[in-house]
């Protein structure tokens, strides 16, 4: 049982292929639960109907871990919070109408939840905490934007894809070379022993702060093709110097576009969010960039990079602050356009 005034927060994220449920109690993480979806892993990618399926066949089990391994039960709860957008509609609509119904039953009030502001949120779950304003890279199969933030609810988005995700760069390489899903991580691993300068790959000019990736991987697809047609065993023999080769052109261009940020804006505190945020070289290379530079650097512990509900409540505790409830009517939004 909680004291009666405390700040109970449950918070549900389905927006994509992780099913997850997180408590908040005045601002500290008191539990969050993700379960995976391995379906998608023989389909070399997410299928959005499975997605929704499995979210349906897990939203229960995990919302009631997440409450159990916090030690409340559901009469304690002051506000239900979840993922509007952006998402999977199918998989958005799983989580938004199960907050729903918590928030009818309950009389409870509901905060919808931006899942990339909430990405960023993942960097005030622990110490130490950015400081305002604060650039953050995010990364990740579903996004990649530059965002600057000013407060913990104030964000504007100052660059984007316009196309592939930098970790959809990283998968759809890693499946034309034959690597299983997802192949960010495979790439990463190989990718240590092997020369990054070996092959060129070209990266898109984009102008200002927004990326492109689409190219990459259409590069990559006929520079293998050729390199077959010589020697059928290229990609074994070279697999190493290729994933390394490919990981220098997808983490120089992210960090290319990092450092214009940092010199349009000023703003020196700087961080990664989002699943590519594991990535080695990126990691290493932002760390060595911020030395250089004399910039703060911020990377979130590892389990609030990938998609999880502790940032949903992270970033729901401040919409509380600010008294941003919605009324039941509210939607999903499977695209957010800035
Ligand atoms: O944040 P996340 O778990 O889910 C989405 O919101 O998409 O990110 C998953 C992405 C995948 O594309 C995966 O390949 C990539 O993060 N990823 C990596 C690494 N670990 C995960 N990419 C490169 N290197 C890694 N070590
Ligand atoms: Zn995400």
């Amino acid at each position: 049982m909680t004291p009666e005034n405390d700040k109970v927060i449950l918070a549900i994220e389905t927006s994509c292929d992780d099913t997850s449920a997180s408590i908040c109690i005045n601002g500290k993480i008191c539990s969050n639960i993700v379960a995976d979806q391995e379906v998608h892993r023989k389909y070399g990618g997410v299928v959005p109907e499975l997605a929704s399926r499995a979210h349906k066949q897990n939203i229960v089990p995990v919302v009631d871990l997440a409450l159990k391994t916090a030690g409340v039960k559901i009469q304690d709860l002051t506000a239900v919070s979840y993922t509007q957008g952006p998402g999977l509609l199918g998989s958005l609509m799983v989580g938004s109408s199960f907050a729903r119904g918590i928030s009818l039953s309950r009389n409870l009030p509901l905060i919808g939840v931006n899942h990339i502001q909430a990405h960023i949120m993942a960097h005030f779950i622990d110490e130490p905490q950015p400081e305002f304003p604060f650039l953050c890279l995010l990364v990740s199969g579903g996004h990649t934007q530059i965002v600057s933030m000013k407060s913990h609810s104030e964000m504007e988005v100052i660059g984007t894809t316009l196309d592939d995700a930098a970790g959809e760069a990283f998968d759809k390489t890693a499946k034309i070379m034959g690597l299983p899903y997802p192949g960010g991580p495979l790439i990463d691993k190989y990718a240590k022993d092997g020369n990054p300068l070996k092959f060129k790959f070209p990266d898109s000019r984009v102008p200002e702060l927004n990326f492109s990736f689409s190219g990459l991987k259409t590069a990559v697809m006929y520079f293998l093709q050729d390199a077959e047609k010589e020697d059928p065993d290229f990609i074994v023999k070279n697999l190493n110097d290729i994933c390394a080769s490919i990981q220098h052109t997808i983490v120089s261009y992210l960090l290319r576009k990092l450092k214009l940020a940092v010199e349009q804006t000023g703003i020196t505190n700087v961080g990664l969010a989002g699943g590519v945020s594991a990535n080695s070289s990126l990691r290493f290379n932002l760390e060595q960039i911020g030395k250089e530079k004399s910039w703060d650097t911020f990377i979130p512990d590892f389990q609030y990079c990938t998609d999880n509900a502790a940032m949903i409540a992270m970033a729901a505790h401040y919409l509380y602050e600010g008294g941003n409830f919605q009324s039941l009517d509210a939607v999903p939004f499977p695209r957010y356009d800035y």
